[in-house]
């Protein structure tokens, strides 16, 4: 391993057409080392040429050896998925960070999971743990095209007479009815969803419906954006409490952007509210939550603040930096 305790170089292994615009691609120690373990629902940040760009592991977690990530090839992507796609290549070294996880699988009697397209990925190994767990559960993975969907047929040979798995290609079966399925979920199921905004936000507006809010965990390819207040964005000042320095925070640049400008060194990687890497604690002070990741009772709490995206409510923060 080399640099920081969390970031390390790899070695790709293997890359595997999995599907219409997505590789799979194995990372190994380049010592034959074993790697850090993880959970399902982690994610590593991957150091491509450009931007860092964050993918979920979606092996097997009990193999220590390798980690296995799925890229799908987007045509909007700011260049990570166009990188791997058409310059990484097996025998190559890549830094990763990680892992972090915030879509670990909370225990339930019953799971629905939700798929849409790549989002496949963290859902395809917690449906594991799942049945490893002895839980019922379906998967209901939804996407443009079977020839577009990866790992359908890993994820169909999982089904069981607790595990039931349906694919959902739109250009055989339209759109999937979110609201239907989610109105037959058994009591005491918990509802994971991964896709694009399009797909988290039925799942949301239907749980919200059902009361399932609360059992309800998203993970989203990219940051909600909340919008900002009618009367503008207010400037703010941070206090950190380790050195003692204190920043000033303009109406137009977020606090990590003010920190690194005033020579204050902070971990970020996605910058859009999304990775959980920024995650900072905060000792005094009302934050203005606008990340995608926190619970609403994490953010009620208030005891920590994604420092990416998120502002103050209050005219001074004091953080645990
Ligand atoms: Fe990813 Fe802040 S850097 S959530």
């Amino acid at each position: 391993m080399s640099s920081t305790e969390s970031q390390f170089d790899l070695l790709v292994h293997r890359m595997t057409h999995e599907a219409d615009d997505v590789l799979s691609v194995e990372l190994v120690h380049p010592d034959g080392k074993p790697l850090p373990d993880w959970a399902p629902g982690a994610h590593i940040d991957l150091h491509t040429a450009g931007p860092v760009r964050q993918y979920s592991l979606c092996g097997d977690p009990a193999d220590t050896a390798r980690y296995r990530i799925a890229v799908l090839k987007a045509p909007a992507s700011r260049g990570g998925s166009a990188f791997v796609h058409h310059e990484l290549r097996p025998g190559a070294s890549v830094t990763v960070r990680g892992p972090r996880n915030h879509f670990p699988l909370a225990d339930a009697e019953s799971y629905v999971f939700i798929a849409g397209g790549i989002g496949v990925t963290p859902l395809l190994v917690q449906a594991r743990e799942a049945a490893a767990r002895g839980r019922s559960w379906q998967f209901w993975y939804g996407g443009r095209s079977r020839s577009a969907m990866a790992f359908s047929e890993e994820l169909t040979a999982l089904a069981t007479d607790d595990a039931s798995v349906v694919l959902h290609p739109k250009d055989e079966r339209g759109r999937m009815d979110v609201a239907g399925i989610l109105a037959q979920a058994p009591a005491g199921t918990r509802v994971y969803c991964c896709g694009p905004q399009s797909l988290t936000d039925d799942v949301e507006a239907a749980c919200t419906r059902l009361g399932l809010g609360d059992r309800l965990h998203v993970e989203r390819f990219a940051g909600t954006a909340a919008p900002a207040p009618e009367d503008g964005e207010r400037a703010f000042e941070v206090e950190c409490a380790r050195s003692g320095r204190t920043v000033a925070v303009g109406p137009d640049e977020s606090i990590v952007d003010a920190l690194e400008d005033a020579g204050v060194y902070v971990d970020a990687s996605c910058r859009d509210g999304v990775c959980g890497t920024c995650e900072t604690r905060v000792i005094e002070g009302s934050p203005d939550h606008r990340d995608s990741l926190l619970s609403s009772a994490q953010h009620a709490a208030g005891d920590v603040m994604m420092i990416c995206v998120s502002r103050c409510a209050s005219p001074r923060l004091v953080l645990d930096i």
